[in-house]
């Protein structure tokens, strides 16, 4: 069984911009998602859905994974990310921090895991879609040495353009 297949870990020390706090990181499940929407709302304008939250739960390629802190793990979680992995590509749908834990290490922690994991699975490349306007999750995925790929104009509607980014391990 690979390391990821715990399902659990603490965090991995290695990860650029993360703090002494200890985070783990662990699978979601129904019970989070309260939490989950409520820092989805606090973070975007066009928030997901409770209903698109579950059907990610349903899908087999499909995790969502959160961020508590690792010495009281029965805390409400301060992030999630959700990826999905199909065929030799892994594709970050949606992360957001709650804002009272940002600049902590709690997105940092959360996309290290996933590279983690997209390289054990022998992805060729971790993908994800960005605000061109974003630009403190621009800097977070520059640090883990995302290049910024395309445009897609209109993406997020009028004027809000997306930047389609790449981490190839190839
Ligand atoms: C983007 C987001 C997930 C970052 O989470 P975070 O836990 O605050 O990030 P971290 O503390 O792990 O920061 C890691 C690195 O990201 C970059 N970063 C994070 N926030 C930043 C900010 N406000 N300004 C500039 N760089 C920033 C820095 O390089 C930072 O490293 P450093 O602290 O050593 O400088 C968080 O700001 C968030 O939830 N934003 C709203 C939702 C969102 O935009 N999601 C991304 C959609 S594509």
């Amino acid at each position: 069984m690979s390391t990821w297949g715990r399902r659990s870990h603490d965090l991995a020390p290695n990860a650029p911009g993360l703090s002494s706090m200890a985070i783990h990181i662990r699978d979601a499940n129904h019970r989070d998602l309260p939490r989950v929407l409520e820092i989805e709302r606090l973070a975007f304008s066009t928030p997901w859905s409770l209903q698109s939250f579950q059907r990610e739960l349903t899908l087999p390629f499909s995790r969502i994974i959160v961020a508590v802190p690792r010495l009281d793990e029965s805390e409400p979680p301060s992030g999630f990310l959700c990826r999905w992995i199909i065929a030799d590509e892994c594709h970050i749908l949606n992360v957001a921090v709650h804002p009272d834990y940002r600049r902590s290490g709690v997105g940092a922690a959360l996309l290290a895991m996933v590279i983690r994991e997209a390289k054990e699975k022998r992805a060729e490349a971790v993908t994800l879609e960005v605000r061109r306007s974003n630009l403190p999750a621009r800097q977070l995925y520059r640090k883990f040495e995302f290049e910024e790929r395309r445009l897609r104009r209109g993406y997020y509607g009028p004027g809000e353009d997306a930047i389609v980014m790449e981490l190839r391990f190839a």
